[in-house]
């Protein structure tokens, strides 16, 4: 194991009714809130009324900032900076997915820094203080309420970047799995593909002697495959939501990833596809991760002939992992598109016309990834084999 220092500040508040503990959560930062959602999903379940009478509880003041995009935009990043400095706003309330707080991450960390956010979002300069964030999550998927991670999509240069910093980390995010009851089929599917995949990022790294951190993350991919085709068939079934919530967040709240060295390149290679064409993150994860697998097992099927005997039981006797490994990636795809996710980048019309320019995109390093560092020419033949 590599020597770590975990912190995870964020305080959990998970079950049913528990919206209403905005109104103790929120004056300890202040009453000047800025209010940040999405395309209207929380006008239409109801969420956006009731949040906004905890608020009123409470003598708030709010200003709103609605619209943030799936796949959030730079150019509302700015707007929101611009309406905090305007209004001298304590705090920011992100009702939504993950892209609405991750929106909230960046306008956090951009109201703090007089330069153009962009050089934050890009990894030039790092974040030394932030707005303070709470959130009310709407769907089980990207962890964001959980984590110091955001991604943003700057269309001027078809680039989607992520940054991390441990000053972004909401202060507390309501985790109340009826929320998620309006999630629709597709975006249900997309989240957990999304959970499923942080999982590997993690799993697949490039360190020794981590058994825990690949239990524990052999647990989450085993308890999520044991609950998604139930909910898939039965969206407001209470208990297969709540389970998917909670795995949702521990898939990427920092546990599975301590002392070890991960590897983000499917990530890297996804948020390049949906920068050039706008696709949902889970569905181009769907397709490319048995990609991934299938190219990496070329030099190192250990790892992936090791997941497949313990979480697709696999059987292992007489098999080399070099098959195994074949196996997992077969196996993987099937389960994926036994849920109804998507198997080829085709199903979004995706030709080769911007081949280039997703590989060109993807490669955020001159290699990507740690357990198998990929070069451009890898990366290139990944997304060929996925169109
Ligand atoms: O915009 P609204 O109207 O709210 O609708 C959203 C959106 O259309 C809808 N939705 C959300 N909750 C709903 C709901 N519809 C009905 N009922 C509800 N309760 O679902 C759609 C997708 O929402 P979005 O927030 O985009 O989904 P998700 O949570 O999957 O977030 C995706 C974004 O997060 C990034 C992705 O790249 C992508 O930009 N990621 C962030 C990570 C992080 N911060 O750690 C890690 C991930 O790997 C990922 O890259
Ligand atoms: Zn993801």
């Amino acid at each position: 194991m590599n020597a770590f220092q975990f912190l995870n500040p964020t305080k959990l508040i998970f079950g049913k009714g528990q919206l209403s503990k905005l109104k103790a959560e929120i004056p300890v930062y202040g009453k000047r809130v800025l209010l940040l959602y999405g395309g209207g999903s929380i006008k239409r379940s109801g969420l956006y009324d009731q949040v906004l009478a905890n608020l009123q509880e409470i003598g708030a003041e709010v200003i709103e900032l609605g619209g943030v995009e799936p796949n959030p935009r730079l150019t509302t990043v700015n707007k929101g900076i611009g309406l905090i400095k305007e209004h001298h706003l304590d705090i920011i309330l992100a009702v939504g997915g993950g892209s609405v707080i991750d929106c909230a991450k960046a306008i956090a960390a951009g109201v703090h820094y007089d330069g153009d956010v962009w050089d934050i979002i890009t990894r030039k300069v790092a974040v030394t203080s932030a707005v303070p964030i709470g959130t009310v999550l709407t769907l089980a998927a990207t962890g964001s309420e959980m984590n110091g991670n955001s991604v943003i999509t700057n269309w001027e240069t078809n680039s989607k970047r992520a940054f991390g910093s441990i000053h972004v980390y909401p202060r507390f995010s309501i985790l109340d799995p009826e929320l998620t009851f309006t999630v629709p089929r597709d975006q249900t599917v997309y989240g957990i593909v999304d959970i499923m995949s942080h999982v590997f990022e993690q799993y697949f790294h490039a360190s020794s002697n981590a058994p825990l951190q690949e239990r524990i993350g052999e647990a989450i991919l085993r308890t999520v495959m044991e609950v998604a085709p139930k909910l898939v068939n039965d969206l407001e079934n209470y208990e297969y939501r709540e389970v998917m919530l909670l795995n949702g967040t521990f898939a990427l709240n920092g546990i599975t990833a301590i002392g070890v060295q991960t590897d983000w390149a499917t990530h890297d290679i996804e948020h390049a596809v949906s920068a050039v064409h706008d696709i949902p993150h889970g569905g181009g994860l769907a397709i490319l991760f048995p990609h991934w697998m299938e190219h990496v097992a070329k030099q190192k099927p250990e790892k992936i002939a090791q997941l497949g005997v313990r979480v697709f039981d696999l059987a292992a006797e007489g098999k080399t992992d070099a098959q195994l490994a074949a196996e997992t990636a077969h196996a993987l795809r099937q389960f994926w598109t036994s849920i109804g996710a998507p198997s080829r980048l085709s199903d979004y019309n995706i030709d080769d016309k911007e081949l280039d320019l997703m590989t060109e995109r993807a490669m955020v390093g001159a290699t990507i990834g740690s357990y198998v560092p990929l070069a451009k020419e890898d990366v290139r033949e990944i997304l060929q084999n996925s169109l």
